[in-house]
């Protein structure tokens, strides 16, 4: 007779349990009072299993629930899903912080020249790499990246992100005038290039392929039209841009567009808004604007530390977001002056204040989640604890410096115990990334 097998069989599924402090959102802390928005546990367990969060709740109760699974204690420090940045541009990060200029001389003067390296296969690996490991060291685990006009970019940032397990939205920027010839295509170009990239790329894995028309100045009303095309063939896929970031721009759009009656209609008159559309800093926006980005289900994304490093003036976030406009958060790397979500949720406090109107770090914090992943309607992927959800989860020290551990130490909830690492915090403060269940830092 052979032995029997041994009562205690060990799971062959492998999970883990994350252990720390929970946030998790209930509901959206714009149109429900942000402390009642979200639950707080002071101790609380995630279970991860097969890429995904399975189950969360208290740590007693999980331990005693999954008593095989491998535990990760994060001690006291708060676990919440990775951070979602709804803008950037990868193929700036070797210009980040470059002095001295506004929006249409940077892009001149330092953008232009730089995205102009990209169709080099090679370097627009290396960049895309090196982007994606900062991002990750900052906590921001979902990014929707514009990226140069070559084909070159796009492959190197979808295979740079494959490689480390990340869910992001990218595109080639197309744009055929008002940049140099090294960077502009044709309208023809850009659909054939942008379909195949999409083709490639969109739903392989975790990747989102996005049509990206750089912004009305640098495309004919023909390239519009092109992208426009594209994307009611493929609505499914997002669509970014930018909208209304500096007076200048603006007056240089009424200049080339003179039969629209403002910059939103320059999209709007070829199919681009709608569901999905993600536009880019939005800050100086009409009446009109306003109410058909609301109609359309269009969103917007807030830019802070780009807005106060180039000069573009103050996003309404309050405004935008009580009138049911989605709302997401974004570094805007490199007009943006800083790779970390934290650092930008403390722009957005200070950049809201100039406008009046204070953010409760829940709204912060919320912004940079699942405002961001309802932005890119990837909310049943990232942005929550959600059971179902990707399982990238972050761990965050609230005493990463001795500032802010003398802060918190007085807090008297964990909003409070939170703001200091929001205003004060850097990647020093970034414990643990988990992506797709794999930890990465
Ligand atoms: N508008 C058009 N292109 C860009 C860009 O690369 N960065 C910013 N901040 N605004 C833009
Ligand atoms: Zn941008």
């Amino acid at each position: 007779m052979s032995a029997a097998a041994p009562p205690t069989a060990e799971p062959t599924v492998p999970e883990t349990l994350l252990l720390g402090q929970i946030i998790d959102f209930t509901a959206d802390p714009f149109s429900t009072p942000p402390q009642e928005a979200a639950r707080h546990l002071s101790r609380g367990a995630i279970l991860l299993r097969g890429g995904k969060i399975v189950e969360i709740g208290p740590a007693a109760r999980m331990v005693e629930a999954h008593r095989t699974a491998r535990r990760v204690d994060y001690g006291a420090a708060l676990l919440l899903p990775g951070f979602v940045d709804a803008h950037a541009h990868y193929p700036q990060t070797g210009i980040i912080a470059s002095w001295g200029k506004r929006l249409i001389d940077w892009l001149e003067g330092y953008t232009f020249p730089e995205e102009s390296r990209f169709g080099d296969a090679l370097y627009a690996a290396t960049i895309a790499g090196r982007y994606l490991d900062l991002a990750i060291a900052n906590g921001t685990t979902t990014i929707a990246s514009f990226c140069t006009s070559h084909p070159e970019s796009v492959t190197a940032f979808f295979q740079a992100a494959q490689a480390r397990g990340m869910a992001v939205a990218g595109g080639k920027v197309a744009m055929d005038r008002n940049a140099p010839k090294a960077l502009r295509d044709t309208p023809q170009r850009a659909y054939d290039e942008s379909k195949a990239l999409l083709k490639r790329w969109h739903r392989q894995g975790r990747a989102r392929y996005a049509i990206t028309p750089r912004f009305s100045p640098t495309s004919t009303p023909e390239q519009l039209e092109a992208m426009g095309a594209l994307w009611a063939e493929h609505p499914d896929c997002p669509m970014q841009t930018h909208l209304s970031e500096q007076v200048e721009e603006i007056a240089w759009v009424a200049s080339l567009f003179p039969d629209d009656e403002d910059y939103l209609a320059t999209y709007e008159r070829f199919g681009l808004i709608g569901p999905g559309a993600l536009f880019g800093h939005a800050i100086h926006l009409k009446a009109r604007e306003r109410a058909r980005l609301a109609e359309s289900g269009s969103a917007v994304v807030h830019c802070p530390t780009s807005n106060t490093f180039i000069g573009s003036g103050v996003f309404d976030a309050m405004g935008l977001a009580h009138q049911r406009i989605p709302v997401g958060l974004a570094t805007d790397t490199g007009g943006g002056s800083s790779f970390s979500m934290l650092r930008t949720m403390g722009a957005a406090y200070e950049i809201s204040q100039l406008n009046g109107a204070v953010l409760h770090p829940a709204q912060l914090l919320w912004l940079a989640t699942e405002g961001s992943a309802r932005a890119m309607r990837m909310e049943a992927e990232v942005g929550t604890l959600a059971p179902g959800s990707a399982a990238d989860v972050i761990a965050l020290d609230l005493a990463s410096t001795p500032a802010i551990a003398q802060r918190a130490a007085r807090a008297q909830d964990i909003w409070e115990a939170l703001f200091p690492t929001m205003m004060m915090g850097d990647d020093r403060a970034i414990k643990g990334v988990w992506i797709g269940g794999v930890s990465r830092r």
